[in-house]
């Protein structure tokens, strides 16, 4: 398999990007709910600690995606896709992108913005700064600053997870009812016709 995207298909970077990005999202977003339902306590902390390095990775994944898709030519939309449903399909990828920066982005803001100032250990090894400013605010700021960042982590989340379920059908109806190859392009191990 081609490590580029090609006019057809997508390339087996482009592929390893999306599926690992894809498989951490949901099983952030699952466990981010779990998580905030469980009693303070070593295993609230633990999986608080997890979830952190692992929405930092997915951070790092997204701004390595974006690049290689500024670099890399996207495979043809099928031609039988009428303006709007192409404006559908763009609009939605460029929400996803926008909301694989904007949750990580706030979660970062929360961690940053506790009154407990807990800090982030990226898997046990090296601590990650908190984000300027809005760790030296003054208390009541700051305190202002984190039910903020906790309402916008947790709308953009379920916004999230919105856009997934329409993700998932919009692919589905491709491959099912149109009978195209938009979900087929995107599959690991699958060998495309060029
Ligand atoms: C794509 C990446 C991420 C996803 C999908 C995600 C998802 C979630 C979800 C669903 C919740 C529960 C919200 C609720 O219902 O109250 C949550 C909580 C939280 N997240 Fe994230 N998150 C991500 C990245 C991050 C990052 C990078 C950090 C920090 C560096 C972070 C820090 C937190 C914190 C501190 C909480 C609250 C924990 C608590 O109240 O005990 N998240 N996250």
């Amino acid at each position: 398999m081609a490590l580029l995207n090609s006019p057809k298909t997508y390339g087996a970077v482009a592929k390893l990007l999306h599926w690992l990005i894809a498989l951490a999202i949901i099983g952030m977003l699952a466990a981010g709910k779990y998580m905030t339902d469980l009693e303070i306590g070593q295993d609230r902390f633990d999986l608080t600690q997890l979830h952190k390095s692992i929405g930092l990775t997915i951070l790092g994944l997204t701004v390595l995606r974006i690049l290689w898709r500024l670099v890399n030519r996207q495979p043809a939309l099928p031609a039988h896709m009428g303006a709007l449903e192409r404006l559908a399909a763009k609009g939605t990828h460029l929400v996803f992108y926008f909301l694989m920066l904007a949750i990580p982005l706030s979660g970062w803001a929360l961690a940053s913005a506790s009154k407990y100032n807990i800090p982030t250990v990226y898997f046990g090894t090296v601590e990650v700064p908190h984000l300027p400013y809005i760790s030296t605010l003054p208390r009541d700021e700051k305190k202002d600053a984190e039910d903020i960042a906790e309402d916008a982590h947790e709308m953009l989340a379920n916004l999230m997870i919105v856009l997934l379920a329409l993700h998932i059908a919009a692919a589905l109806k491709h491959h099912v009812w149109d009978r195209d190859d938009v979900l087929t392009r995107m599959l690991p191990f699958r060998r495309h016709q060029e």
